[in-house]
């Protein structure tokens, strides 16, 4: 008798239930599957039911057989704008809900190898023990990744906590970001004081990434290189392998866009592009999670408005919390917005940034925007709001020179000022260095480039695990 065939190996994969993290690691479930690798992906119910409404995600990974979505109910569904709030999802729903959970998985179900999201620091604890190793992956650039680890660094240094509210003084106790950080460039969190619980559980995980066996990172070495070898000093084994929407574009495994949004796209923005000149339109958006007040909205559209450029702009359903129908565009703006806006609740922004229209993106620098955004070579106005998207606006400024950071202001003159000067002033410079990033992000994923050599390093990686647990 023919001896059994070994199975194919088996990945867990677990993201933070929120958009970037939902999108990314389905990015990268749509590139290990062809390579035959059989993949369970834990999703919670709420967005579970988002993706079956508003995505093909259903039809796109049917032809795998070896792909099922373990959904999870029982978790908290809430918004995630405040630490309060992150530390509800964070700390306390999901270790609660999910452990029992994942121990019944990983010693139950032949596991080969887990890739759990890097912020889910509990992931680790339930593995132990299991025997199955966990790969982290963190959906935040490789920049911002450090400036996490550095903290308890800076802990001992004396730069943490703040002594005093001037935000420009400079962080030199970073490494590789000595030239050019100042304390509003470090992750937003370090802001709160040394007892904030977020500060503390985000920065306890990053530290514990090297208890992992690999980091992933969706990035790529010619963006990210110079900080990529500090982290490797305490984390030899990671492997760098994006931008992950292009480089399913570049294995031919997905044409078109997939789209993984948990919000209905408003396609109309499309028609509106195309009656736009080429590079004309700034392209207004501030992800999913990030939230204005009423005074900050009005003092972005004042701006947009005394821009004079054409402006699409996302206002989520939340992103604006006194936002009703009837006060929804100001009326000393209604004449100029009908002229030169688009408004719409969620677009289909990988579409909308690859559409010739668009000059420049005003974006809070979320990681999956920020290179969204760097393979269309488009240049940035950078407004970020928490979290990782502080070190990112600063690298997009001062590293890539990508665009320009107005971080802590959205005063009507600045917004106007800092929009013309990178579409009309300064042009010319920031089109041509978004240009050349763009082509080395597409060079990565190209065959032969350094990301794309690194997804086959990966599924190589997770095939011997495979071997030597059969
Ligand atoms: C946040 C973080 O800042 C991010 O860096 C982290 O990795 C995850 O949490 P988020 O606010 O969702 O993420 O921003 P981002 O990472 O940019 O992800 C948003 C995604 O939604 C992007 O892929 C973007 O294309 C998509 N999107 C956004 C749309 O499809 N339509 C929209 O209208 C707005």
């Amino acid at each position: 008798m023919d001896p059994k065939p070994p199975s194919p190996p088996h990945v867990l994969i677990f993201p933070c239930p929120a958009q970037g993290h939902v999108n990314s690691m389905l990015k990268l479930t749509e590139l290990l599957l062809p390579a035959g690798l059989h993949i369970t992906f834990l999703i919670s119910a709420k967005d579970h039911d988002r993706l079956s409404r508003f995505t093909t995600v259903h039809s796109r990974l049917s032809s795998y057989p070896g792909f099922r979505f373990h959904v999870i109910h029982g978790l908290y569904e809430g918004p995630i704008d405040t630490d309060e709030k992150l530390n509800l999802m964070l700390i306390d729903s999901l270790p609660k809900v999910t452990t029992p959970l994942l121990r019944n998985l990983l010693l139950d179900s032949q596991v080969t190898c887990f890739i759990a999201d890097g912020i889910l620091g509990f992931a680790l604890d339930a593995a132990a023990g299991t025997g199955v190793p966990v790969m982290f992956f963190r959906t935040v650039s490789a920049c911002a990744f450090w400036a996490y680890f550095c903290i308890p660094d800076l802990i001992n240094s004396g730069d943490l906590p703040f002594q005093g509210t001037n935000l420009d003084e400079r962080i030199v106790n970073v490494k590789g970001m000595e030239g050019f950080l100042r304390r509003r460039d470090l992750p937003s969190f370090c802001r709160s004081g040394l007892s904030n619980t977020t500060f503390q559980e985000v920065t306890n995980i990053t530290r514990r990434t090297p208890d992992a066996h690999a980091l992933i990172l969706n990035t790529f070495e010619d963006l990210e290189g110079p900080i990529l070898s500090h982290i490797q000093k305490h984390c030899p084994n990671i492997y760098t392998i994006g931008p992950l929407h292009a480089h399913l574009k570049a294995r031919s495994i997905s044409k078109s866009t997939s789209s993984n949004s948990l919000f209905q796209e408003d396609r109309t923005c499309i028609g509106w592009l195309d009656q736009h000149a080429p590079k004309s339109v700034l392209y207004v958006s501030f992800g999913s999670i990030a939230t204005l007040t009423r005074d900050q909205l009005i003092e972005f559209w004042h701006g947009l408005v005394n821009s004079e450029k054409p402006f699409l702009w996302v206002i989520r359903e939340d992103l604006v919390s006194s936002l009703d129908d009837e006060n929804k565009v100001p009326s000393e703006l209604e004449k100029d917005t009908k002229e030169r806006g688009c408004l719409v609740g969620w677009a289909p922004q990988e579409d909308v940034l690859t559409h010739s229209a668009v000059g420049a993106f005003l974006t809070h620098n979320g990681w999956n925007s920020t290179l969204e955004s760097i393979v269309e070579g488009v240049p940035m106005v950078s407004w970020p709001f928490f979290a990782d998207q502080q070190p990112n606006s600063r690298f997009v400024e001062a590293v890539w020179k990508l665009g320009l950071d107005m971080k802590d202001t959205c005063d009507r003159r600045i917004v106007e000022k800092i929009v013309k000067e990178v579409m009309e002033v300064r042009k010319e410079e920031f089109e041509e260095s978004a240009r050349r990033m763009a082509k080395l992000a597409k060079e990565s994923v190209s065959s032969g480039g350094s990301s794309y050599r690194n997804l086959d390093r990966l599924i190589e990686d997770i095939k011997k695990m495979s071997t030597q647990s059969n």
